[in-house]
C-alpha cells in the first residue's frame, strides 16, 4: 500500500484526492492545508474549470496538518503530492525529498530554471523519484496523437500547431504576478511546451510575438526553430479579456502520410468539440472514436503512471522532471523573445 500525503487542498488537491480514492493499492493517509474549513472536510467553496463541485468530505482516518513540516515528519508516508500554488513548489518539493519521500508535484515545476535545477538535484541526492504533473499526454486526444505518431504508420512527423486560449481565469489569485503564478505562459502554455518537447525534442531557438499585461505575456504566437530540415512547430496561447470560454485547446499535427486535428472548448457552461478528432489519410477524412473526454479520466491515467513508477522504482517517460524543466526553459525563452522582440537561442 502506497501511503500519500497531499499538500494543498484546492482545486487540484481535490482532483488528486478523488482520483486516489478510485485506485487500489494507494491510500491518502495525510492532508496539509492552511485553510481550516477545508482541512475539516468542507470543500464546498473549491472551484476550477472542470470536474465535480467540492462537497462536504468525511476525512476520518486521514491525518490532517496545517504545517507542511509536521506532515513531512510522518515516516509512514511514502509519497508527497504537492498541489500548492506554484510559488511554493520548489521549497516544499525539496523539503519532501529531503524527508525521504517520493514526490509528485503539479505543473508548473517551478517559476524559474534555478528552482527546477535545485529540485532535480534534491531528488538525485535523496535517491527518490520526482514526477511533475503534466497531465496533457493523458488526455484522449493527445494520447491518440502520441500513439499514432509512435506507431510509425504515418511516417515522419513534419510539425504541428498547438492552441490554448482562454478567458482570463479571474478565480485564480495572483495570476499576473511573476513570482506567484507567472501568468498564462507558466500556468497555461507550459502544457503545450511540455507536449512540444515530448514530441519534437528541444528546438534550437524560439521567436514569439504578442501582447503583454503587467509585464507578462498575455496573448502570443510562437515559432520553434528546429533547423532547415527539422519540423515546423508553432503555438498560439494566452488569455482574452472576455469571459465565457474557460477552457479551449487543440492541435493540428502534420505527418508524412496523415494530418491529425482537433479543437475543444467550453463555451458558457457547455464543453464541445469545435473540431472533433479528425485524421486525414489517403484521401479519406475519418473521426476516430476516442475514450470519454472527461478530464477526470486523464488524472486517473496520470496518477496510475506515478503509482506504477513508485512500485517499480522507474522514472516516467512523460512525467519525468527533466522534461518538465525543459518546458519551463521553453516558456522562459518565449517570454524573453516577446519582451526583446528577437530570436532567442536555447
Ligand atoms: N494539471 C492541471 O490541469 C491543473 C489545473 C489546475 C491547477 N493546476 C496546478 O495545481 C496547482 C494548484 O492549483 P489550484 O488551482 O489547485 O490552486 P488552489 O489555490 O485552488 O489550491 C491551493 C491550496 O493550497 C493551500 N495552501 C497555500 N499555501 C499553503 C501552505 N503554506 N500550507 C498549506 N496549504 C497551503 C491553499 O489554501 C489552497 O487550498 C498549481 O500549480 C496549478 O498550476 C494544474
Amino acid at each position: 500500500m502506497i501511503r500519500v500525503g497531499i499538500a494543498g487542498i484546492g482545486f487540484m488537491g481535490m482532483v488528486h484526492y478523488l482520483t486516489y480514492h478510485k485506485l487500489r493499492g494507494v491510500k491518502v493517509a495525510a492532508l496539509c492545508e492552511s485553510n481550516l474549513k477545508r482541512l475539516k472536510g468542507d470543500w464546498r467553496d473549491i472551484r476550477g474549470n472542470f470536474g465535480p463541485p467540492g462537497q462536504l468530505m468525511d476525512l476520518s482516518g486521514v491525518a490532517t496538518y496545517t504545517s507542511i513540516d509536521e506532515m513531512l515528519a510522518d515516516d509512514s508516508l511514502d509519497m508527497i503530492d504537492v498541489t500548492l500554488p506554484p510559488a511554493l513548489h520548489a521549497e516544499v518539493v525539496i523539503k519532501a525529498l529531503r524527508s525521504e519521500k517520493h514526490v509528485f508535484c503539479e505543473k508548473p515545476m517551478a517559476l524559474n530554471i534555478r528552482d527546477c535545477d535545485r529540485m532535480t538535484a534534491a531528488a538525485r541526492q535523496a535517491q527518490k523519484l520526482l514526477f511533475i504533473g503534466h497531465v496533457l499526454p493523458y488526455f484522449p486526444e493527445y494520447a491518440w496523437a502520441l500513439k499514432a505518431i509512435g506507431s510509425g504508420k504515418y511516417g515522419k512527423i513534419l510539425g504541428g500547431s498547438f492552441r490554448r486560449v482562454i478567458s482570463e481565469p479571474t478565480w485564480l489569485a495572483n495570476y499576473w504576478k511573476a513570482d506567484q503564478v507567472g501568468g498564462p505562459m507558466l500556468d497555461l502554455h507550459v502544457h503545450d511546451a511540455h507536449f512540444i518537447r515530448l514530441l519534437f525534442g528541444k528546438p534550437h531557438s524560439v521567436v514569439c510575438r504578442g501582447r503583454m499585461r503587467e509585464g507578462l505575456p498575455q496573448f502570443w504566437q510562437s515559432q520553434f526553430d528546429y533547423g532547415l530540415q527539422g519540423p515546423v512547430v508553432c503555438a498560439t496561447c494566452g488569455t482574452i479579456d472576455q469571459q465565457g470560454r474557460p477552457f479551449n485547446h487543440g492541435f493540428e499535427i502534420h505527418l508524412e502520410h496523415a494530418t491529425l486535428m482537433f479543437e475543444f472548448a467550453i463555451l458558457g457552461e457547455k464543453g464541445d468539440y469545435l473540431m472533433k478528432p479528425t485524421i486525414l489519410e489517403g484521401g479519406k477524412v475519418q473521426h476516430p472514436k476516442l475514450p470519454d473526454e472527461d478530464p477526470m479520466n486523464a488524472f486517473t491515467a496520470e496518477i496510475q503512471e506515478v503509482l506504477r513508477c513508485v512500485r517499480q522504482g522507474d522514472r516516467s517517460e512523460t512525467l519525468d522532471a527533466s522534461l518538465a524543466r525543459d518546458a519551463i526553459v521553453l516558456c522562459q525563452k518565449q517570454s524573453e523573445s516577446l519582451r526583446r522582440r528577437c530570436f532567442v537561442r536555447l
